[in-house]
């Protein structure tokens, strides 16, 4: 089955061709980051306005890259939620006309199960059931996963997702935006037990995750400085502060894998990028028995190759949308 996949929960407008869920035939994304970086964030007004503008050229690129004609597409997977309800309708509506016009099956998709099915384009020898992290600028979220349809939920950040508060400590250094790749580069040149942060593990057994404390803890150490920080000093706070979230989620993680047995970890999310928890979950996944698996970087981030797996096995099991369907914008709202 050949699927056009449309994404565009946030600040990427992306569109991809993908075969059985598997053959990638083309993968576009445009990035609006340069859009948005003056500000230190994602401005949704902005960023509806530009996926109304590239969301046609988007899907044009990818079908023509993929060498498809429109008609030669069978079915339409789009982001449901959660994300930017402005933004959300915007490729929504673009999946609806195409689908309508064609009279073709299209679904509507979560937006974390889709980052999850990144992992069933990779190599990777995963076993389910799974235990999954999504990480990214709006999610942190522990999935238990049976199967690519079935995933249920085991704890979510309480406050700031993990990518939100590298933005976050990124911008009060004075970084740039989007920080999480700027502190990655400066973490590796800094000391990362220069100073102590906060690893806030919650309750006792939590599966919950909460960042703020570690947010506000930089801000108040950077305060400490009288605000003007030297090369040093930032890359010290950097590889600190990385430090501290990179131990927080494997923590939490592993902690939720012994208590599910399962064998496997995947993480996905753009945080997932990250080198130095890459490089940590894998070697403390190896001393607890556990693989630690992580797509390729370009399938982590915002994309809609991801999209197509997770609408294809939706469909495989002959779910699929009505015209009726609307966008959500937080995860367990998908009512609304
Ligand atoms: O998955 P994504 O592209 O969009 C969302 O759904 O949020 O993730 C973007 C987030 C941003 O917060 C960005 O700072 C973070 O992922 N990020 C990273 C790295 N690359 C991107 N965080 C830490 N280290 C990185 N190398
Ligand atoms: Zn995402």
């Amino acid at each position: 089955m050949k699927v056009l996949a449309i994404e565009s929960s946030c600040d990427e407008t992306a569109a991809a061709v993908v075969v059985d869920g598997q053959e990638v035939l083309s993968s576009v994304v445009a990035s609006q980051v340069a859009l948005h970086s003056k500000y230190g964030g994602v401005v949704p007004e902005l960023a509806s306005r530009r996926h109304v503008e590239v969301i046609l050229p988007v899907i044009t690129e990818a079908l023509s890259r993929a060498g498809n004609d429109l008609q030669s597409i069978e079915a339409i997977a789009v982001t449901q939620g959660p994300g930017l309800v402005g933004s959300l309708l915007v490729g929504i509506g673009v999946a609806k006309s195409i689908a309508y016009v064609l009279k073709i099956p299209w679904v509507g998709v979560n937006h974390l199960q889709s980052h999850v099915s990144a992992i069933f384009l990779t190599p990777s020898l995963w076993r389910f059931p799974f235990t999954a992290l999504v990480v990214s600028g709006g999610h942190t979220s522990l999935f238990r996963v049976e199967s690519p349809t079935r995933m249920s939920l085991l704890g979510r950040t309480l406050d700031d997702a993990a990518g939100e508060a590298f933005d976050k400590v990124a911008k009060l250094m004075g970084l740039g935006y989007p920080g999480g790749e700027i502190i990655d580069r400066l973490g590796r040149e800094g000391d990362r037990n220069a100073i102590s942060f906060p690893r806030t593990m919650l309750e006792r057994d939590s599966l919950d995750f909460s960042f703020s404390g570690v947010k506000t803890a930089v801000l108040n150490y950077v305060k400490s400085l009288g605000g003007k920080l030297s090369p040093g000093q930032i890359r010290e706070i950097a590889a600190s502060f990385q430090e501290a979230i990179v131990d927080t989620l494997i923590t939490k993680v592993l902690r939720a894998a012994h208590r599910d047995s399962t064998q496997d970890v995947v993480v996905v999310g753009g945080v997932a990028c990250n080198s130095r928890l890459r490089e940590k979950f894998s070697q403390e996944g190896e001393s607890a028995g556990i693989m630690v698996h992580f797509p390729p970087p370009a399938l982590c981030t915002d994309n809609a190759a991801m999209v197509a797996v997770a609408g294809f096995h939706l469909l495989k099991e002959g779910l699929s949308s009505d015209l009726s369907l609307n966008a959500y914008s937080r995860f367990g709202k998908e009512r609304n």
